[in-house]
């Protein structure tokens, strides 16, 4: 892959926000990300494809130092946002998090009411003044997720008695209340239904106006539908990344050509 090229047409289309340049994980003996370079654009949405186990929950951790959480991880290689090294040891984790918000693959809300699981965030980072600022910020973000007529009369019940869709919609009001410059989104859709789908991804396209978004997806449909960078990885390598367009209809590596026609993966 030509390397230099398709950094260049990333920069051409938006401004670089987040490069990473010889990207390794380890865990333990496994070695699950090799030698990944990639840059990310600035309000752009990209999306991350590939089989099960290729390294995509693994890399996308590696944005927002998710992976310092897991004691046998390792990271080596060097990840900028804005520019900036964010293992440098000045980096504090938990402001990286704020500006780096991230939905994962499980729903996990916090074992408090539906309004605090979404207040916390903007609370701790001072973001509103008084009730009423957090209130509408609650809303706002509820709104956003496409969660606010299902939560609206039950504020304050546990986040933990939703659904397991209502649940990750919750999770997704949670990263956007603190409006982060980069959200990274693993697998959103898998517990929703198509309903739900089509609000998040219309989210999804509402923030990419303002935002850097980055999406694991193991649909096809959702990655054409919602991205306009898509990366390829497969058995940990970083195999193809260029326009989605250009991956779904004339990918140039044989593996890619493989995975999205459904023969491998
Ligand atoms: N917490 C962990 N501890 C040890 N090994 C892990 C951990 N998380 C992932 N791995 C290993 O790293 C490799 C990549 O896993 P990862 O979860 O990143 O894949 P993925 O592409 O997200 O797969 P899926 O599509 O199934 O979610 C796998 O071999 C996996 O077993
Ligand atoms: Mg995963």
């Amino acid at each position: 892959m030509d390397d230099l090229r398709l950094i260049e047409r990333a920069v051409d289309m938006n401004e670089t926000k987040i490069s990473a340049n010889g990207v390794q994980v380890y865990y333990g003996d496994n070695h699950a990300i090799k030698d990944v370079n990639v840059e990310i654009a600035d309000k752009t949405v990209t999306a991350f494809i590939g089989p099960s186990g290729c390294g995509k929950s693994t890399f996308l951790r590696c944005l927002n130092r998710m992976n310092d959480t897991i004691s046998v991880a390792r990271v080596e290689g060097d990840i900028r946002i804005d520019g900036e090294d964010i293992y440098d040891k000045r980096v504090d984790p938990v402001q990286l998090r704020a500006k780096v918000g991230m939905v994962f693959q499980k729903p996990n809300p916090f074992p408090k009411s539906i309004y605090d699981n979404v207040a916390y965030g903007p609370k701790i980072h001072g973001l509103a003044r008084n009730k009423a600022e957090l209130d509408e910020i609650v809303e706002r973000a509820l709104r956003r997720a496409a969660l606010w007529n299902e939560a609206k009369d039950r504020l304050q019940e546990p986040g933990t008695g939703l659904s397991g869709g209502q649940q990750q919609r919750l999770c997704i009001a949670r990263a956007v209340a603190t409006e982060p410059e980069v959200l990274l989104m693993d697998e959103p859709c898998s517990a929703l239904d198509p309903i739900a789908t089509a609000q998040v991804e219309e989210l999804i396209d509402e923030l990419r106006q303002s935002y850097s978004v980055v999406i694991v997806t193991h649909s096809m449909q959702q990655a054409a539908r919602v991205s306009q960078m898509t990366a390829f990885f497969h058995l940990g390598n970083l195999v193809e990344y260029d326009e989605t367009g250009t991956i779904f209809t004339n990918p140039s590596d044989p593996r890619t050509e493989s995975y999205i026609s459904g023969r491998i993966g």
